[in-house]
């Protein structure tokens, strides 16, 4: 069988569908309304084509077909009950150089219309040469796949997408972060992504390194993620019941992190970060934590908090709408500060709750934790009774199979995963030692529950993901020998270009910020340069890589990323640095 897409523009064309009945109604539907000039030429009509006539979508010539009808036609569809005629429609309308669509044979005809596409302004149809109708249907579902991103409606462009979005959302988009504000250009709208690529609403192509903000550490649509999750979709998406990939995936995660022995899943970051500080201070009776600057741990209102000027201060809330009072138990300190973490453990050590960091900060741009932060982290915090809470909601799954605390050898209280523990779904845990779990309802008194908590789709996916990790005892060096490539590369690109430039790594993760000191907290990092990451992300994006549009962000690698990836990404960044150094 062969078979093309076929563009048709249908703008001004005049169609001519030649019979009334059902067939042919069947085949005037899809092109009506598209702009062209559509004739029905046939003694009867269906009711349809009746009606579309009385509304003057179409216009209905009602007599047996004529030869003459077929001057001045762009395209006919020969659609009558005789075979034989439609057959010599064809051959008559191959000779005026007419398009034909053959109703009763494939074979004869250029195209077939049931695999017929709208999109933008174009039809979209095949040629299968053939005549099952089985097989166009596929096609058609692969085409409208390819070609709209399966999307229903009639929506395309970057810039029609956001135009709308503005109607519809804050900013026009659905987290902050999408807008592109902080790099000054209207953001992209992904169609699809594959691999370590994506493409957009232009249709432009990118190597993608955002991968859903860390969440996709295998690269999009993996072949064994996705079969996953169409064997799950035919067997139902939600239950709000227990099901047994829930116990599944627990027990994988219990076995690489052993600091979790009982977990509770949840449906994003922001909520497992809520119920863990919820458990924490039920625990201890305490109030208060201890965060640190820079470190994200989702849109909690506790945490949404600034520091002060000094070293150690409470919180001032980040966010409107967030009341002081809800701020006024959280303690705000520089990450990797050790003289204001003893401080603050002096001033507040027996009221503290528990103290909430991430292992690696992604969040202000990945910094490393200085190599006595995070011990000191579990000294003071057993010292003083608190809790340890590592948020690895980036770092699980992703630095090693056992997050960074598999590679620190900490073992902290509660642990928080996300992102790629749900193999690119919602979805979020929180766990530890049991006596602590055990408070959670209904075992214990600490309220916390989900309608679509621990969903078959998110806990499948997961499943899945760390299934495939698990089988690749390679994967997390070479993961890290990418970043160690990208790093090295972006170093020495900045070196030859005299271009500040400091790379802060760990695996699967990085961050170049435009400044010529190491960065190892807020303070240093804020010092980078925003104006020249965003002209590097412009020069990036424009040479086919996307990468976060903020300069305080993770930039994420993948299983999927290849070596030619990178390779790609260090010829474009060497293009991006050789026109900033040209401007400067
Ligand atoms: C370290 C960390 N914790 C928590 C969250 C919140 O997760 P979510 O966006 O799923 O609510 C994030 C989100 O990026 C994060 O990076």
């Amino acid at each position: 069988m062969g078979w093309y897409p076929l563009f048709l523009n249908l703008e001004g064309k005049r169609c001519l569908v030649v019979g009334g009945g059902k067939v042919a109604t069947r085949k005037a539907l899809p092109i009506v309304g598209k702009g062209g000039v559509v004739t029905v030429v046939a003694p009867r009509v269906s009711e349809t084509l009746e009606r579309l006539g009385k509304e003057g979508k179409i216009t209905l010539w009602r007599r047996p077909f004529a030869w003459s009808d077929l001057e001045g036609q762009d395209i006919v569809f020969a659609a009558t009950d005789d075979p034989a005629l439609n057959a010599a429609i064809a051959e008559e309308a191959r000779k005026r150089n007419i398009l034909v669509n053959v109703s009763s044979s494939g074979n004869q005809g250029d195209f077939i219309t049931p695999a017929c596409l709208e999109t933008e302004d174009l039809l979209l149809a095949l040629s299968t040469k053939g005549k099952n109708p089985t097989q166009s249907a596929t096609l058609k579902a692969w085409l409208w796949e390819t070609f709209s991103g399966g999307k229903e409606g009639n929506l395309r462009g970057n810039a029609t997408c956001f135009s709308r979005a503005l109607q519809l959302f804050p900013g026009g988009v659905n987290s902050p972060v999408r807008s592109f504000r902080a790099v000054g250009r209207y953001p992209v709208f992904i169609r699809y992504g594959k691999g370590s690529y994506v493409v957009d609403e232009d249709g432009k192509t990118y190597l993608d390194c955002i991968m859903s903000w860390g969440a996709l550490v295998l690269g999009h649509a993996h072949p064994r993620v996705a079969k996953a999750l169409a064997e799950q979709v035919a067997l139902g998406t939600s239950f709000g019941m227990n099901h047994a990939f829930e116990i599944l995936l627990a027990e994988k995660i219990r076995e690489h992190f052993p600091s979790i022995e009982v977990l509770r899943m949840v449906n994003s970051g922001t909520e497992a970060v809520m119920s863990a500080l919820r458990l924490a201070r039920a625990a201890t009776g305490r109030k208060k934590v201890l965060k640190f600057a820079g470190c994200y741990h989702g849109h909690v209102d506790a945490l949404l908090v600034e520091s002060g000027s000094g070293g150690l201060t409470f919180g001032i809330p980040s966010s409107l709408g967030v009341p002081e009072e809800y701020t006024h138990h959280t303690i705000v300190v520089p990450y990797n500060d050790l003289e204001a973490t003893r401080k603050a453990f002096e001033s507040f050590g027996r009221e503290l709750a528990a103290v909430i960091v991430e292992p690696v900060a992604g969040n202000m741009g990945v910094v490393l934790p200085h190599p006595e932060f995070l011990l000191l982290l579990r000294q003071y915090t057993e010292q003083y009774g608190a809790l340890l809470i590592f948020d690895e909601v980036i770092t699980g799954f992703r630095v090693s199979l056992s997050g960074y605390q598999g590679l620190c050898g900490i073992r902290p209280d509660l642990t928080i995963l996300g992102k790629i523990a749900g193999g690119g779904l919602p979805f979020g845990i929180y766990g530890g030692r049991r006596e602590l779990m055990r408070l959670v309802a209904p075992e214990g008194g600490v309220y916390q529950a989900g309608t679509l908590s621990g969903n078959p789709l998110a806990t499948r996916a997961g499943y899945t993901t760390i299934t495939v990790l698990e089988e690749d005892p390679a994967f997390y060096d070479a993961l890290a020998e990418k970043t160690r490539m990208i790093t090295q590369g972006l170093r020495e690109i900045a070196a030859s270009f005299c271009l500040p430039l400091y790379v802060n790594a760990a695996t699967g993760m990085l961050t170049p910020f435009f400044t010529s000191l190491p960065v190892v907290d807020t303070r240093t990092a804020f010092a980078a340069d925003r104006t020249l990451y965003a002209r590097f992300f412009q020069e990036l994006l424009s040479r086919g890589i996307l990468v976060p549009p903020s300069p305080f962000e993770a930039w994420f690698l993948s299983g999927a990323h290849t070596s030619k990836d990178c390779e790609r990404l260090l010829e474009a960044a060497e293009g991006a640095m050789r026109a900033m150094a040209r401007d400067l």
